[in-house]
């Protein structure tokens, strides 16, 4: 992918799409080929430190501390990476370039209202938001999104669209997401995967018109 490309990451259950995520951020070892990222390879780096490098991401699952405050969530997030050791208790108020990265991954995942709040008061929609919120805090180059549409209603995907589409330019973007029109609507460039290897790649309108997509989408028997 080039900086700042938005592409989406198409494909039946089990085509391997949340393990090509794991591969790139280093939660699952690859048995072959390599993961360059920023113009150095990645491949033997922890996740940690791939992290510290530029690439975020948000999970499937939802994935957040429920007693704790909306705000207090994302401190944690940032902390984590800013900080080799930290304490919310005893180690010390956050510090100004913390406080501002706060504020920034809050109101860009449209969660400012709630930041006192605490995380199990939250909506299904906006704890998705405040995953995203989550992921931002690290201030990535590359951010990583596994379906961050699912179980979500109509009108909350809306919120999470706009979310994801006023995200800066500068960002390098893959969203995994089964809701085809949504991503293609958000994205330049699509991969179609199927059993593990990429089926497809296109432009959206491209992604549309292809008979090998709509086959493994139809769920008829596939060859290729
Ligand atoms: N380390 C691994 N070794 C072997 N098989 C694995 C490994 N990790 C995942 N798999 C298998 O690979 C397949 C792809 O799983 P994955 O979770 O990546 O699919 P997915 O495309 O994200 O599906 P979904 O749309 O349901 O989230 C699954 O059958 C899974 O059990
Ligand atoms: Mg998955």
């Amino acid at each position: 992918m080039r900086q700042g490309e938005r592409r989406a990451i198409i494909g039946p259950n089990g085509a391997g799409k949340t393990t090509l995520f794991n591969a790139i951020a280093g939660e699952v070892p690859v048995s072959s080929g390599r993961v360059r990222f920023a113009g150095r390879d990645v491949t033997r780096l922890r996740t940690h430190r791939r992290a510290a490098l530029g690439i975020g991401r948000t999970y499937q699952i939802t994935n957040l501390f429920p007693a704790l405050s909306v705000e207090q969530n994302v401190q944690l997030a940032v902390q984590s990476l800013t900080r080799r050791k930290f304490s919310m208790l005893g180690g010390g108020a956050p510090k100004g370039e913390e406080v501002a990265r706060v504020d920034e991954a809050l109101a860009t995942s449209g969660l400012a209202a709630r930041r006192r709040d605490p995380t199990r008061t939250l909506s299904y929609g906006e704890q998705r938001q405040l995953e995203f919120a989550l992921a931002l805090a690290s201030k990535p180059a590359l951010l990583l999104l596994d379906e961050p549409a699912a179980g979500l209603s109509a009108a909350e995907r809306v919120v999470m669209a706009s979310t994801i589409s006023a995200l800066p330019r500068s960002l390098t973007l893959v969203l995994i997401e089964h809701d085809i029109e949504l991503a293609l609507g958000l994205v330049d460039h699509v991969t179609c995967m199927h059993n593990g290897t990429v089926l497809v790649e296109g432009r959206p309108d491209e992604i549309r018109a292809n008979a090998r997509v709509q086959e493994v989408y139809l769920g008829r028997p596939h060859d290729a």
